[in-house]
C-alpha cells in the first residue's frame, strides 16, 4: 500500500506511520510522499530522515484561512483552496497513492480531493468525536472538564471532523492534569490508533456502511485493544504509585 501523508506540525503521527510500515506491522505499505502547508513542519524533517521524499507546498496569497464559526462551505468553494488541492492531488497521483493520511494538518480538503481518493482519505483527531471537534480538541475537551479523554480516526467527508468513524480509544482524566500533560498521554494513544487503523485497512478489514464502519476483527486487533487497556492500567498505576510517595 502507498501512502501519502499530509502533516502540519511535528509529525509525530507520521513518525508512527513510518515505523509501523518499517517493522511490517502495516503489511506490505510504505510512505512514499508526505506534503505539508508549513515550511518549517518537523514532520517534513522526520520523512527526509528516512529518504521519504517531502516537501513544502506554499499556499498561496489570498487564499482563505479558516476560523471558528466560518461557513466551511465558503473554504471548499474558495478557487485558490482547490487550486492548492488540484497541486496535491496531482502529486499524489505521480506517486500512486492509495491512501491519503492527514496527520495533524491543519487544512481541510476540498470535495475534488476526495472525489479523487474516495473512501481513502483518513484522519486523526485528538478527541472522542463527535465531541471537540476542531483544531483545539484535547483543550477544549479539559477545559469543559470530562473525565474521560481520547481520540478517533476517521473516513474524512466534507464536513469538519465529521466522516465514517473507524476507531476511538479513551483514556482516565487524572487529577490534576493539565491540557499539556493529557495531550501527551493521549499522543500515546494516537500513535497505536492511527498505525492499528492503516493496518486494518491494507487488509481490507474495514467496510464502510453509511456513517457505520464495520471492522473484521484478527488477532492482532484483539492484542491491540489489549494494549490500550494495558495503557489504561499503567496510568492509574503510576497515579496510585506517585500518592504513595507522598
Ligand atoms: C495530534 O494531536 C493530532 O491528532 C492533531 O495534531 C496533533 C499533532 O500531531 N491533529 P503530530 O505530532 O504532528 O502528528
Amino acid at each position: 500500500m502507498r501512502i501519502g501523508v499530509l502533516a502540519s506540525g511535528s509529525g509525530s503521527n507520521l513518525q508512527s506511520i513510518i515505523d509501523s510500515c518499517i517493522s511490517g506491522y502495516i503489511p506490505d505499505s510504505q510512505v512514499v510522499l508526505v506534503l505539508s502547508n508549513k515550511q518549517n513542519a518537523f514532520a517534513l524533517e522526520r520523512a527526509k530522515s528516512h529518504n521519504i521524499e517531502a516537501r513544502f507546498l506554499n499556499p498561496p496569497d489570498g487564499f482563505l484561512k479558516f476560523k471558528r464559526g466560518m461557513n466551511i462551505e465558503d473554504i471548499m468553494n474558495d478557487p485558490l483552496r482547490r487550486k492548492y488541492d488540484q497541486q496535491i492531488i496531482d502529486e499524489f497521483k505521480k506517486k500512486e497513492v492509495d491512501v491519503v493520511c492527514l496527520a495533524g494538518y491543519l487544512l481541510f480538503v476540498t470535495p475534488k480531493f476526495l472525489d479523487e481518493f474516495p473512501n481513502a482519505v483518513i484522519n486523526i483527531h485528538p478527541a472522542v468525536l463527535p465531541s471537540f471537534k476542531g483544531q483545539h480538541g484535547i483543550r477544549d475537551a479539559w477545559e469543559y472538564g470530562v473525565k474521560v479523554i481520547g481520540c478517533t480516526t476517521h473516513f474524512v467527508d466534507d464536513k469538519e471532523d465529521h466522516g465514517p468513524i473507524i476507531l476511538q480509544v479513551s483514556s482516565v482524566v487524572l487529577p490534576h492534569e493539565t491540557s499539556e500533560s493529557l495531550s501527551k498521554r493521549n499522543l500515546k494513544r494516537e500513535h497505536l490508533i492511527y498505525p492499528e487503523t492503516l493496518r486494518l485497512y491494507q487488509k481490507g478489514s474495514l467496510k464502510v456502511n453509511g456513517r457505520k464502519v464495520e471492522i473484521k476483527w484478527d488477532e492482532a486487533h484483539f492484542n491491540f485493544h489489549q494494549q490500550l487497556l494495558e495503557l489504561w492500567r499503567n496510568d492509574i498505576d503510576d497515579y496510585y504509585n506517585s500518592r504513595q510517595q507522598k
